[in-house]
């Protein structure tokens, strides 16, 4: 339990997560609640503030949401956003119209009124507009404190209380005076002791974990992965010996994917490693399976298989540890609520009730760059740390149709060069994620006096946010030309290397 929290409430916008992320960039911790949660019966006493985030209803004709009593009366600093705004008007019975078009995009917002929450914040700025209702009348007993034009209502405040509506997402463009105002509404309007910080989210974790645990054993599947790689690091010092973790090799990883974790614990004193080579059992199952779906299946099914055959030989394991982060518990959360956010997940399933296993999720409640954060200062290895995310079928999405052995090992080697190759020339980190794929046809060339028939690889790096959607990264054209022929002439097998320049959608980011 956090001693200060900023509840955030979630209607539907694409950007609740982002209000999450600015708040606690601010050191602050916050949590995000679907709108039913106002209904029930809340502890107040540790909530600071409250968010109202924008979405994509409309006040007008969906009456689905209204705003417990308690929001006006209890004296929590409260911030409507967008169609948390119009949330808080209707609740005063101000005037609300569907506009006939969106304002949307880049304006200009005058400062009308000093207030705290514009505090060191120049009286121009420029804001982030995407919505298409509007508010006609400043409720009664709210003033107007900023506008676009001399009309618009783009924020407003009650009078002699803490409570406030933008039409604007402060939360979106990060410009000194945006990221000003959710500075000034956390820490000078909501108070709060900016205790959100990497070395005590680390302490209280680790307490956490202690008072959960107890003396009982924890297992947890090591992926090489900076989730799970960042769980174990800090269950390790938690409970130290009473954590195993299970190092599976499926021969579908990447290459020295072991060395690398190997190396990334070596400083973890005493830490419990089993690795188990169980590539065979994996590649026998996928045999002659063409069908993507279908591998995925088989491997899902093999890694529990694999893990749950090894988690019996460990004595008296209670707990197993997952490195479930905190966007995959909000969107789970709001897909069962909001069906406007359903999202497809990839996630290989988790594994099954059945082990009889409690689960403990140390990084439940952080983002990705907290995540990140907290593995480094807990001394893992920055380069793991920053890794591009992997898929859990491994190198059998990026081998088309049959998965042999023959063709991972080709595959790992170009793969390892085009990496390397992007770390050497600092690129690697301007990209969410590259890898290559292998294709099993056969492609000419010449080589010296004689005449290639190999296999042809290609090249796939993107930029995006949210892997939702994501565009081809711009490569310099010497870099493509250097890592070509480096594959060609390092690797006999591969006679040709080419580009994937596809954005997704329409296409994915995996080749399967
Ligand atoms: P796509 O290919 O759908 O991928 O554009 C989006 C992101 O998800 C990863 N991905 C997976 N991750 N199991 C996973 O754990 C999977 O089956 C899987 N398929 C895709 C992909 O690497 C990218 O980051």
């Amino acid at each position: 339990m956090q001693d200060q929290k900023i509840l955030v409430v979630d209607y539907g916008s694409q950007y609740t997560q982002l209000i999450a992320r600015r708040i606690r960039e601010n050191k602050t911790f916050c949590e995000v609640v679907q709108p039913s949660f106002l209904q029930n019966k809340i502890d107040l006493e540790n909530i600071i503030g409250i968010i109202l985030s924008g979405g994509p209803n409309s006040v007008t004709t969906d009456n689905n949401y209204d705003l417990p009593d308690f929001i006006f009366e209890e004296d929590i600093p409260v911030l409507g956003i967008c169609f948390g705004m119009q949330l808080i008007c209707k609740n005063f019975n101000a005037k609300i119209e569907k506009s006939t078009s969106r304002e949307y995009g880049k304006a200009n917002l005058q400062i009308l009124k000093d207030d705290l929450i514009f505090n060191d914040v120049n009286k121009s700025i420029e804001v982030w507009m995407s919505h298409g209702d509007s508010v006609i009348d400043v409720p009664k007993n709210f003033i107007k404190i900023a506008s676009t034009n001399k009309k618009s209502l783009s924020a407003i405040k009650l009078i002699d209380k803490n409570i406030y509506g933008f039409q604007f997402h402060p939360e979106v463009t990060h410009t000194l005076d945006s990221g000003k105002i959710i500075y000034n509404f956390v820490v000078k309007i909501c108070k709060s002791k900016e205790m959100w910080t990497t070395k005590n989210i680390i302490t209280n974790q680790i307490a956490l974990i202690k008072e959960k645990v107890k003396n009982d054993n924890v297992i947890l599947g090591l992926s090489g992965g900076v989730d799970s790689s960042v769980s174990a690091a800090i269950l390790h010092k938690a409970i130290g010996s009473r954590l195993t973790c299970i190092f599976i090799d499926n021969g579908l990883l990447r290459l020295n994917e072991k060395i690398q974790v190997e190396k990334s614990f070596k400083d973890f004193k005493g830490i419990k490693i089993i690795y188990i080579d169980a590539s065979d059992f994996f590649l026998k199952r996928l045999n002659g399976i063409i069908d993507p779906e279908e591998k995925r299946k088989i491997i899902g099914k093999t890694f529990i298989d694999v893990f749950q055959d090894e988690a019996k030989k460990i004595n008296n394991a209670q707990w197993l540890a997952q490195g479930t982060i905190y966007p995959d518990v909000i969107e789970s959360a709001a897909s069962s609520e909001n069906a406007h956010l359903i999202k497809s997940h990839h996630n290989v399933g988790g594994l099954p009730e059945n082990m009889n296993l409690k689960l403990v999720e140390p990084l439940r409640e952080l983002f990705k760059d907290e995540v990140r954060k907290l593995g480094i200062e807990l001394g893992i290895d920055k380069k793991l740390i920053n890794r591009h995310p992997f898929p859990g079928p491994g190198l059998a999405v990026r081998i088309l149709g049959e998965v042999k052995k023959e063709y991972a090992d080709i595959l790992r080697e170009a793969d390892n060069i085009f990496i390397e190759m992007l770390h050497e020339k600092n690129l690697y980190n301007n990209i969410s994620q590259a890898f290559t794929v292998f294709m099993p046809v056969k492609s000419v060339g010449v080589t010296g006096d004689g005449r290639a028939y190999g296999n042809v690889v290609s090249l796939r790096a993107v930029k995006t946010i949210d892997f939702m959607t994501a565009k081809p990264f711009d490569f310099p054209f010497d870099f493509l030309e250097e890592v070509s022929t480096k594959i060609i002439n390092e690797i006999p097998s591969i006679s040709r290397v080419c580009l994937d320049i596809s954005s997704k959608p329409p296409a994915t980011i995996e080749w399967e």
